[in-house]
């Protein structure tokens, strides 16, 4: 495999994942579960994520190849870690909150690690393209890691009130 097709390769798990985390905030946007700033900015990097997932497009197009080979493995390794973090129902919000937390900073380091392969591959005009989505990512991991303290906070409470299950 040479350098162009393994960034092909990472490209078409990127496209993958980008898809995969529309589905995640498409539901996180509209659930009545979550707090409204949650919901908000769900909806906000929905928005971004549909655009990430056609700028991967387009870079794939810049490479001659198409986004036609789907490939499912970035986002089998995203539900996998949900399904572990989910095992209990109680908490799932702040559960799937985690998740999404973690989601924001993988796509992070894919970025940072196609960006990496493009300088090496000398493939530098797909690196534009590449750094919006991980400028838009890196706030979006930087806005949920501010607001952990208060999910978790919001949801002690809640919890508290709440009578004990049986
Ligand atoms: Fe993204
Ligand atoms: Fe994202």
């Amino acid at each position: 495999m040479n350098k162009r097709e393994q960034i092909v390769d990472w490209l078409n798990d990127a496209y993958a994942m980008e898809r995969a985390l529309q589905v995640t905030l498409e539901k996180q946007a509209n659930s009545a579960e979550a707090h409204r700033a949650i919901r908000e900015r769900a909806a906000i990097h929905l928005d971004e994520t549909r655009a990430h997932a056609e700028r991967v497009g387009e870079c794939l197009e810049m490479l001659g190849s198409s986004r036609s080979t789907i490939k499912t493995a970035a986002s089998q390794v995203l539900e996998t870690g949900k399904k572990y973090m989910t095992m209990f129902a109680r908490d799932e919000r702040v559960k799937d909150y985690l998740a999404a937390t973690g989601a924001e900073h993988f796509e992070v380091a894919c970025y940072k690690a196609l960006i990496a392969a493009a300088h090496a591959a000398g493939e530098e005009r797909i690196i534009p393209l590449l750094t919006q989505n991980l400028h838009e990512d890196a706030a979006t991991a930087r806005w949920m890691d501010d607001n952990i303290e208060a999910v978790i906070r919001d949801y002690l409470n809640e919890a508290a009130n709440r009578p004990a299950a049986a």
